[in-house]
């Protein structure tokens, strides 16, 4: 059962599914976002507290190890028990899952297993699938992978490019993942034991 139900919302770009969520009143407590984006100007003008750490900062390479550590900080100081990415781009390292096992939902636009990585629309374009869609899962070590939470097909019209297709998909997206939150919090839906 999950114990604490303060909902951190990771994002890297134009957060219109953390606008979803919003819309939908899913109570959200804190937005992490890894870079300047549309996200954190949404979660702002929403009232909800937010929190910039730049991948930038962390080094190039990325110090992966010391960028998940100050997540993982930010995240604990402020009583976070669960977490959703919605477009955060920053692969996280394992020592997340020491304190967030089964705790972290991502939402990846393909029918995963098909099509993972962050090319996940143009790869399902250029290998000429006739559907597509969405998954919610939990997160693990493993990019892209983990339990299914939900999945949901989108079709691939004859002359989508990848930007029609994502809006199709994100537009899906943005029904289900605020829908999942909240059937997580009314306990309708359990997640594993973290
Ligand atoms: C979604 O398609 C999500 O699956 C992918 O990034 C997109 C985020 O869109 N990882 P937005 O920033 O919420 O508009």
């Amino acid at each position: 059962m999950l114990q604490n139900k303060n909902i951190a919302v990771l994002v890297s770009g134009t957060g219109s599914i953390l606008e979803a969520m919003l819309a939908a009143e899913v109570p959200i407590a804190l937005v992490v976002a890894d870079r300047e984006c549309r996200g954190l100007d949404i979660a702002k003008a929403a009232g909800v507290e937010t929190v910039l750490i730049r991948r930038a900062e962390y080094g190039a390479p990325l110090n992966r190890d010391a960028y998940t550590a100050k997540l993982v900080e930010t995240l604990e100081t402020r009583g976070i028990g669960l977490v959703a990415m919605a477009g955060f781009m920053t692969i996280l390292s394992p020592s997340i899952f020491s304190t967030y096992r089964n705790r972290i939902l991502n939402t990846h636009p393909s029918l995963l297993p098909d099509f993972k990585g962050d090319r996940a629309v143009q790869d399902a374009l250029a290998a000429g699938a006739k559907e597509t869609g969405c998954t919610i899962h939990i997160a693990t070590e493993e990019l892209d992978d983990g339990p299914i939470l939900a999945q949901e097909k989108v079709p691939v019209e004859p002359n989508d490019t990848v930007e029609t297709l994502h809006e199709r998909i994100k537009t899906v997206e943005r029904g289900i993942y605020p829908k999942l939150l909240k059937a997580i919090l009314a306990g309708g839906i359990a997640l594993p034991e973290a």
